[in-house]
């Protein structure tokens, strides 16, 4: 696709991974909307981008149905939504309490349903679109402390295989991009400590990523794609 004013919607837009790729985007010529919970830091952020904000938790069904009310309203159309927005706990399975658990499945999982949902809606009406999941490593096998994280992710690569047999028959792309380590804030939101270093990976790899799958021509597309740190110990 082109993407020269294409409209791209980016949940989670206001901070690391997702405002690199609402960046990227806005970059590449397209005209583009990022959501976020913390409202100072959504306006700042968008901006700084120059992009459309939408204040809205992808966990909260009305705020999900507005957030499209709300792009419509100011772009007229949609073609790209990268469900991006997500929250990590990492407790061992004897500590975790239900509320941090479904908090967790509530935005990774349940939010991520009701963004990919109506996007789809709308997709399906104008018979293409791109859905981009932004899943992680933590997809691909489990690992210790990871039960809500871990569950979340496996649960979007399945939901992401689920919509993509449904939605190809529309011209709609359905694509799953997995970040290894980024640097961000997502794990000081997390509550863990995260060594930053040289080689380590930065949010603009993760655009790369999107933009560059993004790009080819609507006939293909990348069913997955997973970013590694090259030497991320450099
Ligand atoms: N950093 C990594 O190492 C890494 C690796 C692999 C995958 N990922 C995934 O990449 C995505 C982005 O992570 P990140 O590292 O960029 O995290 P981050 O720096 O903490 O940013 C998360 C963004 O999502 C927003 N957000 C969180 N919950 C939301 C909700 N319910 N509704 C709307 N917006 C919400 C945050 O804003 P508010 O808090 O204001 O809502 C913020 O803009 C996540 O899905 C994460 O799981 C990250």
């Amino acid at each position: 696709m082109n993407l020269k004013n294409a409209v791209a919607l980016v949940t989670g837009g206001s901070a690391g991974i997702g405002f690199s790729i609402a960046k990227t985007l806005g970059e590449s010529g397209a005209r583009v909307a990022i959501t976020g919970r913390d409202k100072g830091r959504l306006d700042e952020a968008a901006k700084a981008l120059g992009v459309f904000p939408v204040h809205a938790d992808v966990s909260k069904e009305p705020d999900v149905e507005r957030t499209y009310r709300e792009v419509l309203a100011k772009f007229g159309d949609l073609d790209i939504l990268v469900n991006n927005a997500g929250i990590g706990v990492f407790k061992p399975l004897v500590e975790i309490d239900r509320a941090a658990f479904d908090a967790v499945i509530a935005t990774n999982v349940t939010g991520a349903m009701l963004m990919a949902r109506e996007a789809a809606k709308h997709f399906i009406k104008r018979n293409r679109g791109n859905i981009i999941n932004i899943a992680s490593t933590a997809a691909l096998r489990g690992a210790p402390n990871g039960t809500a994280y871990y569950a979340s992710k496996f649960a979007l690569r399945g939901m992401t295989e689920c919509w993509r047999g449904e939605l190809r028959k529309h011209n709609i792309r359905v694509m799953l991009v997995n970040p290894s380590e980024v640097l961000t804030n997502f794990a000081a939101t997390a509550g863990f400590p995260q060594k930053a270093s040289g080689g380590k990976l930065r949010g603009d790899e993760i655009a790369h990523a999107v933009k560059a799958i993004l790009e080819m021509d609507d006939r293909g597309f990348t069913v997955e794609m997973s970013v590694f740190a090259t030497n991320p110990e450099d």
